[in-house]
């Protein structure tokens, strides 16, 4: 269990640098919010008037929208594959993901916290991230990592070589559901994270998570405002729901004695329409 005090401890120092670098990299939202409705429009939009922070989002708008003329979205396509490589090195998504896992484990010290539960792995982009920083601080608790799907996790195994010292276990759980009987029955207090994983669950996924989780780190597209722009229609083909924070906050209130939205001041300064990392503690 952590208390407040503990989770603004563990906030201290990465919160500051996570604010300042949206409200200066990202205050050009509404030029992208334009971009997009034209891109939808069927006009062209040239990728060096984009603004930096949102051109790896107009390059999966691209691809959505000629996919999308060919009648299907295909995952397997290299140029989806690349795309994917190339947004998790953006200098956004390494800091989301230092900040996640920063976070996390000053939290897991916090709570003398037994098993990590990461939810969503993907390409193991920050599951690599979390085990580095693990390793680095000697931290032993057990990792475990989940996705909804099978071959998703069948495709971490490099990492099991890559950390051989570590406690790992692969489980697979679609958060839509309750956790499976491994994750449900880890012992001690659990600490779950993600980043970018919800927004692909239904948004009540929060409750079955919070059934196993003493404390949650979520990095995610958290859609502050109700508004809804072009953008968010076209990454809705590729699975991404808007997740509402409207729909999330009754949720966290109900089930945590307390949560933080840890980006609040961006929304505040620039008025970016999402908040993207909240913590949420029992
Ligand atoms: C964008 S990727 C996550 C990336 C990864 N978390 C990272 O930061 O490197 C989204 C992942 O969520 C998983 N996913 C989709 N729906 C899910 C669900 N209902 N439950 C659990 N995982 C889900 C997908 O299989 C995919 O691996």
């Amino acid at each position: 269990m952590v208390t407040r005090d503990q989770v603004e401890q563990a906030i201290a120092g990465w919160q500051e640098p996570f604010i300042d670098f949206l409200c200066v990299h990202a205050a050009a939202w509404r030029t992208w919010v334009e971009q997009s409705d034209s891109m939808v429009a069927g006009a062209h939009v040239a990728l060096e008037d984009v603004p930096d922070f949102f051109k790896s989002d107009y390059e999966w708008a691209e691809a959505v929208l000629a996919m999308g003329d060919q009648g299907a979205f295909n995952w397997n396509d290299p140029r989806i594959v690349g795309l994917f490589a190339k947004a998790v090195q953006t200098p956004f998504y390494r800091l989301w993901g230092d900040t996640i896992i920063g976070i996390a484990l000053a939290l897991a010290d916090a709570a003398t916290s037994g098993a990590l539960v990461e939810v969503g792995a993907g390409r193991g982009n920050l599951s690599a991230r979390m085990l580095d920083a693990m390793r680095a601080r000697g931290m032993s608790r057990p990792l475990v990592i989940t996705d909804a799907h099978a071959t998703v996790l069948d495709s971490l195994a490099g990492l099991r070589r890559q950390f051989p010292a570590q406690s790992l276990e692969t489980v697979v759980w679609d958060v839509n559901q309750p956790a499976p009987r491994t994750v449900a029955d880890l012992r001690g207090p659990v600490l779950v994270y993600e980043r970018a994983s919800l927004t692909y669950a239904n948004f009540q996924s929060i409750e079955n998570l919070a059934r196993i989780a003493d404390v949650a780190v979520l990095g995610d597209y958290f859609n502050y405002t109700g508004e809804l722009f072009a953008y968010d229609r076209l990454f809705e083909k590729i699975g991404l729901k808007p997740l509402m924070y409207s729909d999330i906050k009754p949720l966290l209130e109900r089930c945590f004695s307390g949560h933080v939205v840890v980006d609040r001041r961006v929304h505040e300064t620039i008025s970016l329409p999402n908040v993207c990392l909240i913590i949420a503690w029992k």
